[in-house]
This record gives C-alpha cells, structure tokens and sequence, in this order.
C-alpha cells in the first residue's frame, strides 16, 4: 500500500488470500496482539491463526517496567538509571531495591532494607545436611538449584504470593540466604568447615567472609575484590526477558511459590548458552592455552565445527554488551593490583582478532557480559563451576522483581503456549510386543 493513500492508522491491515477478508490489526507500542489473529480463518468453525515463534525471537511475553534494553545502541538501564552510574556509585542492595520498587531508596528505607537482609543471613541447620548429601564434586549450580527449591520447604507461608508481608518476607530471605546457601556449596566443595555470616559486615563483605574465612576473628576482604564483586553483582542483576527470567516467570505465573520459580531460573542459567556461559569461556580460554593458538582456535570456530567463540553474542545486543565495556575495565584495576592473569593475554587476543574479523561482526558477535567475567572470579580463586552461582546470587534480585511485576500484570495468567501440531493422525493401538 503506498503512502498516502489510505488514511494513515495504527494498525496493520491484512488480507487473508484465502478468502479475500480484510482484518485490521491495531498497533500499540510496537506490537500487535497475537489475540488478534485468532479472527482471521478460512473457515467459520476453525480455530483461527496462530502466531509461530520458537525461541520467542520476536514475540514480547509481558509489558515491564524494570529494565530497558537497546540491543542496537548498548544501552541497559535499570528502572531509567544507566548501567554505568549504577555500577560506578551504588551498592547492589540499593540496586535490588531500586529493581524491585522502582525508585531509588530513601537514607531511612535503605538502612531497613540493609537490616532486615542482614538479619535474614541465616538457614536453617537441617540445609547444612541437605548439602552434605551431595558428593565433594557435585556441581555448585546443580547444588544451588536443588537447595533453593528446598527452601521451598522451610517456608511454607511463602505460597501466600498476594499477601504482601509474605511476598516482602520472601524478597528478604531469598536475597539474604542465596549468598549463604552459595557460600555453603563453595566450603562443602573444598572440603572445609561453613562459616557462618557476620552481621557487622556489608553484604558483599559477609559473603565473602563466608567463602573465605578460615581462623580469623574476623575476615578482611581485599579492598579491589570487595568493589569488583560489588560491581560485577550489580551488572548480573537483572536483563529484561533473558531466558532465566522468563523461567521464574513461567512457573511463578502457575502461582507456585517465589523459592520454587527462583530455582527454575537457577536451572535455566546453569546453561552454557546463558549463565553457563562465564564458566564455559574460562574453560575455552584454558583449552587455547596461549595467544599464538587463538588464531588456530578462531578458524575452528569459523568453519563451524560447532564450536562456539563462548562469551561472544547476544539475542539483544548486536552491539558491544556495555556490561562487558565495564567489566573490561574492572578486570584492568583487579590485574593491576594482582598481577597479570596469563589468561587475560589469550582473552584479549581473542577479542582483537574476532573483533577484525567479518564473519563475527557480520554475525554481529561482539563480547558479551560473561566475556571477562571469569577471569576476575579466577583472579579472586573461584573455581570455574562456581563462577555462575556469582551469577545466580546477584540475578535474584532481579528475577524476584520481575516475578513481582508478573504476578501484579492484571494482563498475565498461567503461562500455557499453543502448538502446531505435526505428528500422526489417529491410528489404532497394536501391540508390538510379543504376546505374553
Ligand atoms: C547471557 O538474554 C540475556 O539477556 C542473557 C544474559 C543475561 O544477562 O541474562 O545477557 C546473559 O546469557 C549472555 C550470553 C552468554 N552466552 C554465551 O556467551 C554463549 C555463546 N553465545 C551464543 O551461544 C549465542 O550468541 C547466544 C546464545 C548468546 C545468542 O544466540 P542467538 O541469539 O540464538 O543467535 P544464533 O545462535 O541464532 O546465532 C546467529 C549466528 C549463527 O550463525 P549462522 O547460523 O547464521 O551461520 O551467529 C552464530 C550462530 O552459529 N553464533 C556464534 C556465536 N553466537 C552465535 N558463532 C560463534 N560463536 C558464538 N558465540
């Protein structure tokens, strides 16, 4: 339809070929309803047009508030603040709240909020069985996972998810206890006592106290590892519908309980694809070994072996990530202080030679948040398949405060896809065992 000849409205006006009708499709902040396919049908009895799009590619799950992406520009805001301010001068307990209520905390709310996670820290003693029952080398994220959801158990009150004392109960005790559950799984792993949290330290502080605390009265946190860690926890926070969020907001919109949804997201981001990532380019970048093989290592990944250059793209950013801009720069002040890391020399080739090279920027592959990531928890002595639980600990603040605003959305309901169906028509039942 050229322009101007129709009177210009918001909406897309289709014709269906089969039948000649017309539909017009209203257009709202960017999207039509797939409900408003439904109408359009060859016959009057069918069922009506679906809407196709495995993988949601292009299909927006929820109207939020919380974070805004543009994946073109390498832009990330939390609640209209830029990631970058955030990261340079708040503290990712402000940042948690700011996620959740939408505004930055007052002097007087902030100090609440700090107490009442710092009165929270604690789980209970029967946890610290549920994880002896797990192996010396079980995975840190099959751990968390499963001792999130058994959290679940502990709290049976937390199924009230619209009594608003109970949802803020439940803010509290999760973002409290998932450093403590993480810190926990780090100690079991090495084989070492649990430490227990110290309520005279901040919250980036009494975690890493937790983690690494061995005779002292009282652990003292590197300063640079302190701020890194604060840092890092505010940029993992929250990233609009990644595919961990959409998992907590699936089985929250079932109304199961915030501990049951925070674990499915914790299952999704174990993946390799997503949160799995920070610990799978740790492990590309050991098996390269030194830059003269990254040139080798890049041509593998070119002839598309199946290998993937790990910690390079993203489903939104098809730009520079701006996580990973400022983690690049955090890793510089943490290597300056602790030495050059040999593996930064492989990651920075990596990034020099894909950056150059047109079949990573014509796929639009630039470094992702999980790029440097690792190699700053390597420098603190995490070990690898622990880098995504660091991952976990800080998404919770942000997949609770978008199981929130779903469970708030007057527009959500259970979430129950459609299918196109391929598979066989009736047949009748024959058994292909032998008779008996
Ligand atoms: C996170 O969604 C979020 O917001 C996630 C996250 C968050 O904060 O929650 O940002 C955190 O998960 C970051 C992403 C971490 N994952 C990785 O670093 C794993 C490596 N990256 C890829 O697997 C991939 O880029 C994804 C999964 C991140 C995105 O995949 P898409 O959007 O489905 O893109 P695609 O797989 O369709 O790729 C398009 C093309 C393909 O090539 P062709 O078929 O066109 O020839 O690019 C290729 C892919 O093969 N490609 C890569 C590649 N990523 C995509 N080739 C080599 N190396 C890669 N890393």
């Amino acid at each position: 339809m050229s322009k101007g000849t129709a009177t210009q409205t918001d909406a897309l006006s289709v014709t269906d070929g089969r039948t000649g009708k017309t539909y017009d499709l209203p257009i709202t902040d960017g999207a039509v309803r797939a409900m408003d396919l439904r109408q359009i049908k060859e016959t009057p009895d069918e069922f009506g047009t679906l809407s196709y799009d495995p993988a949601f590619l292009n299909t927006a799950a929820c109207r939020s508030a919380i974070t805004f992406i543009d994946g073109d520009k390498g832009i990330l805001r939390y609640r209209g603040y830029p990631i970058e301010q955030l990261a340079e001068r708040a503290t990712f307990l402000e940042t948690a709240w700011l996620l959740r209520h939408g505004e930055l905390p007052s002097p007087k709310q902030y100090d609440q909020w700090v107490h009442d996670i710092t009165f929270h820290t604690y789980v209970h003693e029967n946890i610290k069985n549920f994880l002896q029952g797990f192996r010396y080398d079980a995975h840190p994220m099959s751990m968390l996972c499963s001792t999130v959801a058994a959290l679940s158990s502990f709290y049976p009150n937390a199924k009230n998810i619209f009594d608003p004392e109970e949802r803020n109960l439940s803010f509290v005790r999760l973002i409290a206890k998932v450093p403590t559950l993480a810190a926990f799984i780090y100690r079991h792993g090495k084989g070492m006592p649990f430490v227990y949290p110290d309520n005279d330290l901040s919250y980036v502080e009494n975690f890493l106290s937790m983690v690494a605390r061995m005779s002292e009265p009282r652990y003292e946190s590197r300063p640079v590892f302190t701020r890194a860690t604060e840092v890092l926890f505010i940029l993992h926070a929250d990233h609009e519908q990644n595919c961990s969020t959409t998992a907590v907001r699936t089985v929250g919109s079932s109304h199961a309980d915030p501990f049951s949804a925070v674990a499915a997201g914790i299952a999704a981001l174990y993946g390799p694809l997503h949160g799995g990532a920070n610990e799978a380019v740790l492990r590309m970048i050991e098996q390269i070994g030194h830059p003269k093989n990254v040139k080798a290592f890049i041509e593998e990944v070119k002839a598309g072996t199946g290998q993937k250059l790990m910690g390079f793209g993203h489903r939104v950013y098809k730009s520079y990530d701006p996580r990973a801009r400022i983690v690049k720069r955090l890793a510089d002040d943490v290597f300056k202080e602790v030495g050059m890391d040999k593996d930064l020399e492989v990651a920075l080739e990596l990034e020099c030679i894909a950056l150059s090279d047109d079949y990573f920027t014509s796929r639009k592959l630039y470094p992702n948040v999980d790029f440097y990531t690792g190699l700053i928890y390597r420098s603190m002595k995490f070990p690898t398949d622990f880098f995504t639980v660091l991952f976990a600990i800080a998404r919770t603040a942000g997949w609770l405060a978008q199981w929130e605003e779903m469970l708030q959305d007057k527009e959500q309901k259970i979430a129950r896809p459609r299918q196109i169906y391929v598979g066989h028509g009736e047949r009748p039942y024959k058994s292909t065992l032998s008779p008996k």
